[in-house]
């Protein structure tokens, strides 16, 4: 078993930071699209646990990567709580009975993992039984799930979401610690299953200000990892760098950087907890030369112990796999014992 991104989690002398990258299943790889168009839909993907871990693997297949992570999305809980789901080609994920009322909340139920989520426990089983690297299980956090749940999909200046936590803050801290009770019982779930690390993602925490990420995202994400036990836990926000002081308040045992954020700020501010990051994903339609050259840096600044790299959020559909090839060769060429 390739044990370095554990390795790097508790800190320990590595000869060079473990490599994987978010989204590292999906739409830039042709044989994505193939078992894809082979099933009705993108839900159907993820809840076909035969499909879902053929996916998983595929990257593995074609890059030398240190760390798998499950095919499942972060909005499978929500659904599974009887909201109204679709995908939509070229739009995203769309909810057509978003909660924009606290009334709304009534609709939502308590879901259970065996009875409502089962595909990504029997996903688990199957990568297990192949994989000789590391699998991430993960979820959404409380505050980026309530915003798509409110918004009804994506949203550029989540102002549905901000009208509710104002003017309903007490149902909005409602909404969070039950969707923080769900996240804290999936990932245990999924450790359960066989995963060894789990990462919450807060992809939309970044659109709000820091009193209120320090008032409603913040307590949501440590009360969701607060009884998650027996693997590390990593946190990613986006837009973040102005909470980077608060993070280790989430309680997680490693931090997600975004690309806005300079590898050595954010050593600076978190010490030596351990991060993962950075590389701009857009940095991979570069040319080869200075996808190294960026790698190289990154790899420098966040320095020996306690990194894993990772691109600064998930990878796109149209990156060159030429670039994500670039990356992955520069940071395996690296050689700390070397310098
Ligand atoms: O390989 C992996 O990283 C595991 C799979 C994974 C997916 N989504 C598959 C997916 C993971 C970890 C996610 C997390 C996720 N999903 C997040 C958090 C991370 C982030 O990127 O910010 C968010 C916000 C979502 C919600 C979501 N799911 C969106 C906004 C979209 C549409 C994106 C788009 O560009 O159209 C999805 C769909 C989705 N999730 C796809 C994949 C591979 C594409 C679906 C398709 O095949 O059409």
């Amino acid at each position: 078993m390739n044990d370095l991104l554990l390795r790097a989690l508790r800190s320990e002398p590595v000869p060079r930071p473990p490599v994987w990258y978010m989204r590292q299943a999906g739409r830039y790889l042709p044989e994505y699209h193939t078992v894809r168009n082979s099933l009705p839909g993108f839900l159907a993907l993820c809840r076909s646990p035969k499909d879902a871990a053929e996916v998983t693997l595929q990257p593995l297949r074609r890059f030398k990567l240190d760390a798998s992570i499950v095919f499942n999305d972060i909005l499978v809980p929500p659904a599974a709580m009887g909201m109204d789901l679709e995908f939509i080609k070229g739009k995203g994920p769309v909810f057509h009975d978003p909660i924009r009322d606290p009334s709304d909340m009534k609709r939502l139920k308590m879901p259970t993992v065996a009875g409502d989520m089962p595909h990504v426990l029997d996903t688990i089983a199957i990568l297990t039984e192949q994989l000789d690297v590391p699998l991430f299980g993960f979820a959404g956090a409380p505050f980026t799930l309530a915003a798509y749940m409110i918004e009804g999909g994506g949203s550029r200046d989540f102002l549905h979401v901000k009208r509710f936590m104002w003017q309903h803050p007490k149902a909005f801290q409602e909404l969070l610690t039950r969707l923080a009770d769900i996240c804290g019982i999936y990932l245990q779930a999924q450790i359960d299953a066989g995963c060894a690390a789990v990462q919450l993602f807060d992809t939309w925490a970044g659109a709000l200000d820091p009193t209120a990420y320090r008032r409603f995202a913040l307590p949501a994400a440590r009360r969701a990892l607060a009884n998650v036990t027996g693997a590390p836990r990593l946190y990613f926000t986006k837009d973040s760098s102005c909470f980077l002081p608060w993070l280790k308040e989430t309680g997680a045992d490693a931090f997600a950087i975004d690309w806005r954020t300079d590898m050595l700020r954010a050593r600076h501010v978190l010490g030596d907890t351990p991060v993962m990051g950075n590389l701009d994903p857009g940095a991979l339609q570069g040319p080869p030369e200075l996808i190294r050259t960026k790698v190289r840096k990154i790899i420098q600044q966040a320095g020996p112990t306690g990194h894993i790299f990772n691109l600064g959020h998930g990878v796109g559909p149209t990156t060159p796999i030429d670039g994500v090839h670039a990356m992955v060769d520069a940071v395996r060429e690296w050689d700390w014992n070397k310098l």
